[in-house]
């Protein structure tokens, strides 16, 4: 096969939803159907169940599943699908956020239920600013649910969605009896016990078919057909480019726990989904059919075992062919670099690596070398942007509880922070640490891992802030510039990347740290224009 034919054949994406949405049961009838596995069940839930916050068993077991499904590889009519699996739990959205930079499109998965939930509002707005393509999927089509239109309505308002049903639903819940493709012009009937088996799909290129009404019954017939009339009224006709740019979300229903709707969802995933795309870095736009190789970091994971303290680094490859015991650049430390066992993952199995092409995910060794972020290439100085670190949204400072140990503790809150756990700012005024995070879980994980992983102890003492905001200013030599530094001294502090960082305290304060000081631009992100 040649370069050009391996990375048309590759689609890499994620799959994003709430919580309990029905994400693990999708992926798993996905690999069900690419052959990577051969019963369902065999996907571990890669979450951490409600009422285990506090569970640290449960957040170790959910570490070392989430390495085994970080990425799920399968063939599908010879197309090379990469699932790049993301997080649910909404203390590590962070983690999220990043996987979405090395996808090439998502698939968002709704509860018929419960429609749109806030979690899926959240990471539906960071697609959409990206503008990476979106399929949504109704998921739980056998229970009672809302109305099609209602939550077709819903999906537009709340997401802030263009959508065009490709699928529509027979009945709901009690009366579902299938779907009609509207894809593919074929009726779905469904059946409570047809699990693990794929309804064939009856033809019907004409809805007017008397056929119709003898298959699903007169009444059912006669409102699909009046909802497929509104539904070509009201809704686009589906456009793969518009699709392609972000500007159109197809929408398919389905039952991933019955197996139904979920080949249908692939099958148009495959003809649709985009193969891998160009990406912006510092420099240039690079194509993925550019033969230089280029790559990022999206991931780190420690190891499982406290007494191997490797990490496995994922990267993504952007550009040309990742080569095994090959020499790149890592950008950022302008040193070289060879791997001897990349890793590739297929279905849950990691295996040694040869050569990856544009769109796969390949995993590192990593011994401290990496951090998120990093670029690799052939010795082009560019680095990919797109990684930005959030504005975290609870604060705490951090204290050595072991003055013996303070070593390992810088040790272990460096590693920790690279992987992406959560960020460190130092206070410019006295060199405190304040550590910054999604969620309150993650403080928890931090005390428990730098304990058991770099015999380091820590405390937590409280802190007002409400948001961090990165400060630019274009003339740093500026009277007002040096104002704001003076008077605002005791709220500044640098990330990692030794960037400035104001913490404001309220909201109140921010609106009148801008206006006050207008060159001053306060951004939530560490990436901005
Ligand atoms: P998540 O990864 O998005 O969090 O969701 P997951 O797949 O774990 O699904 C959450 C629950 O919803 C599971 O039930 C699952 O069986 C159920 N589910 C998924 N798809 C469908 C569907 O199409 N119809 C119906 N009726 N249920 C569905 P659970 O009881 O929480 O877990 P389990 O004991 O079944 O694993």
């Amino acid at each position: 096969m040649t370069f050009l034919e391996e990375i048309q054949r590759r689609r890499t994406f994620g799959i994003i939803s709430h919580p309990d949405a029905g994400k693990t049961t999708l992926t798993e009838k996905l690999l069900l159907f690419g052959g990577a596995i051969k019963e369902a069940g065999a996907v571990k839930n890669n979450k951490i169940k409600k009422g285990a916050t506090s569970d640290f068993m449960e957040i170790e077991r959910q570490r070392g599943i989430s390495v085994a499904t970080s990425v799920l590889a399968f063939i599908y009519k010879d197309k090379k699908i990469n699932i790049l699996d993301t997080p649910g739990h909404k203390d590590f959205a962070e983690d999220t956020f990043r996987t979405l930079t090395a996808v090439d499109s998502v698939i968002v998965v709704i509860d018929v239920a419960k429609g749109v939930e806030t979690q899926t509002e959240k990471l539906v707005e960071v697609c959409r600013m990206r503008k990476i393509p979106i399929i949504v999927f109704i998921n739980k089509m056998d229970r009672e649910g809302k109305d099609a239109f209602d939550l077709l309505d819903e999906v537009e308002q709340k997401l802030g969605l263009r959508v065009t049903p490709l699928s529509f639903p027979i009945g709901m819940g009690y009366d579902f009896q299938g779907i009609y493709n509207i894809w593919e012009k074929k009726i779905n009937i469904y059946s409570a016990d047809n699990k693990q088996t794929v309804s064939k799909g009856v033809e019907f290129d004409d809805i007017n078919n008397p056929e119709l009404d003898k298959i699903i019954g007169h009444q059912a017939a006669e409102t699909l057909r009046e909802e497929l009339e509104l539904v070509t009224e009201v809704y686009p006709a589906f456009n793969q480019q518009e699709y392609l740019d972000g500007d159109l979300q197809p929408v398919l229903f389905g039952s991933a726990l019955n197996n139904f709707g979920v080949k249908e969802l692939l099958d148009c995933f495959v003809d649709i989904a985009p193969t891998p795309q160009p990406k912006m870095s510092d420099s240039r736009m690079v194509d993925s059919k550019e033969e230089k190789m280029t790559a990022f970091v999206f991931k780190i994971h420690a190891n499982m075992d406290p007494k191997h303290r490797d990490r496995l680094a994922f990267l993504k490859i952007v550009s040309g062919t990742f080569k095994r015991n090959a020499n790149y650049l890592h950008v950022r430390n302008n040193k070289k670099m060879k791997f001897s066992s990349p890793n590739t993952f297929f279905a849950e199995k990691k295996q040694i690596v040869d050569e990856s092409f544009p769109g796969d995910i390949v995993g590192l060794h990593d011994t401290g070398n990496f951090k998120i972020g990093d670029t690799l290439t052939e010795g082009e100085l560019l680095n990919y942007k797109g990684i930005p670190a959030f504005s975290p949204e609870h604060f705490r400072y951090v204290n050595n509880a072991d003055p013996l140990k303070s070593k390992q503790l810088h040790k272990g809150l460096d590693q920790l922070m690279d992987e992406g756990v959560a960020q460190l700012f130092t206070l410019d005024l006295n060199g405190r640490k304040v550590i910054g995070t999604v969620g309150a879980l993650q403080y928890e994980v931090i005390q428990y891992r730098l304990e058991h992983e770099y015999g380091a102890k820590c405390s937590y003492e409280n802190i007002n802030i409400h948001k961090a905001c990165w400060v630019q200013c274009d003339d740093e030599s500026s009277e007002e510039f040096k104002e704001f530094k003076r008077v605002k001294q005791r709220y500044l502090a640098k990330d990692k990347r030794n960037q400035l960082v104001f913490l404001a305290d309220s909201a109140f304060t921010i609106q009148m740290t801008q206006s006050k000081y207008p060159s001053v631009k306060l951004h939530f992100t560490s990436e901005y224009e």
